[in-house]
């Protein structure tokens, strides 16, 4: 049996689709009573990750546990974990109420909570509408009653906010926030970040199958340095003085202003007014979230390196947990066939 904990543990998991290296030795945890968004662009390996932890994909390496097991030793799943994937489809003709007792019976549970979840859900007054009428929102509230049948303690959603409009996003916020503050575990996945950024207190950020950051979103927004606009009368003469004063990350904006990282505004005041250059206007800019996701995340299609930057930002998981019972330890791949255009989506 499980161990009851509510905990994802996802440990050294690793999938390689022949030449396609889609997840790389990725781990993180996910505790009970939060809510932990799992970030990355189109064809990083979100789905490919959460097929694994549900059971749907086999491992090339590593290991993937809900409350201690494998998905497959979980005895009734259903009632453990609750998941939407990508591209539900459902019975077009089913109603919602009937679709949902189809699955409440699989997982053994009454017909009733059929109701119960439409409510949940808000779709109560289309519990006789079949399923194939509805909209995109109203699938993916639909996918998420199904996926709630079981009153289950750990939700998995793969990008569940695709086809919500802002009152259907907010709602969903509300929702997952209330369902950990129960003491239960949600993982939720999205390719863009404002989307989910309001919702989640942890985030795991992929890019081409590896993780680049996994932590607290807040301990990310701290963690950037602000930047000194300034607007000088002689930029290459300000430059100067300020590398003289090691000051040397400074970057060229249009218009002839730099921007000094790792000053404050006195500094930089301060250095101009002795090296005598005129200063036409200075503020400080604060990075903003989504320019650190796009930094983070921006180099799987154009096959660019990390920089140090990046590197810097990616937490060493906490938590080194014991192989599950049962679990063979696989070889991981030999090589890593990570070219820009080959298999990652190159398209895109
Ligand atoms: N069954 C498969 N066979 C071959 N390649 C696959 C398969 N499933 C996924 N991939 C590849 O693995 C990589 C990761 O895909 P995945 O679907 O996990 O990304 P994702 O982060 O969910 O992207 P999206 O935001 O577009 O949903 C991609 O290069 C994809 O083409
Ligand atoms: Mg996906």
């Amino acid at each position: 049996m499980h161990d009851g904990s509510g905990r994802v543990v996802v440990q050294g998991l690793t999938k390689t689709f022949g030449q396609v290296l889609a997840v790389q030795n990725l781990s993180f945890t996910v505790e009970p009573g939060t809510v932990t968004g799992f970030l990355g662009p189109n064809g990083a390996g979100k789905t490919t990750t959460l097929r694994m932890l549900l059971g749907l994909v086999t491992p090339t390496a590593g290991y993937a546990t809900i409350n201690g097991q494998p998905f497959h030793s979980l005895g009734n799943p259903g009632r453990v974990v609750g998941a939407v994937l990508e591209a539900q489809s459902f019975h077009p003709k089913r109603s919602a109420r009937n679709h949902l007792r189809v699955y409440a019976a699989a997982i053994g549970v009454p017909d009733q909570r059929a109701d119960e979840v439409l409510r949940l859900v808000g779709l109560a007054d289309a519990a006789e509408r079949g399923a194939g009428g509805f909209s995109m929102g109203m699938r993916q509230r639909l996918a998420l009653a199904t996926a709630l049948l079981g009153d289950p303690q750990v939700l998995v959603l793969d990008e569940p906010a695709n086809g919500l409009d802002p009152e259907g996003i907010l709602w969903l916020r509300t929702f997952l926030q209330g369902f950990a503050r129960s003491g239960r575990t949600v993982l939720v996945s999205s390719h863009l970040l404002a989307e989910i950024e309001q919702t989640v207190e942890q985030v795991v950020i992929l890019s081409r199958g590896q993780a680049m950051y996994y932590g607290p979103l807040d301990r990310l927004r701290k963690s950037q340095q602000s930047r000194v606009v300034v607007r000088p009368a002689d930029p290459q003469k300000l430059i100067t003085a300020l590398q003289e004063a090691e000051l040397t990350a400074i970057e060229h904006l249009p218009e002839g202003r730099l921007a000094v990282t790792g000053a404050t505004p006195e500094q930089v005041g301060d250095i101009a007014l002795q090296a005598q250059v005129a200063i036409y206007g200075m503020l400080t800019e604060h990075a903003d979230l989504e320019r650190i996701f796009f930094q983070l995340t921006s180099g799987q299609f154009s096959g660019a390196n990390l920089d140090p930057y990046q590197q810097q930002q990616y937490q060493q998981p906490q938590y080194q947990q014991q192989p599950p019972p049962g679990w063979q330890q696989q070889q991981p791949p030999q090589q890593h066939p990570q070219q820009p255009g080959q298999g990652f989506g190159g398209g895109y």
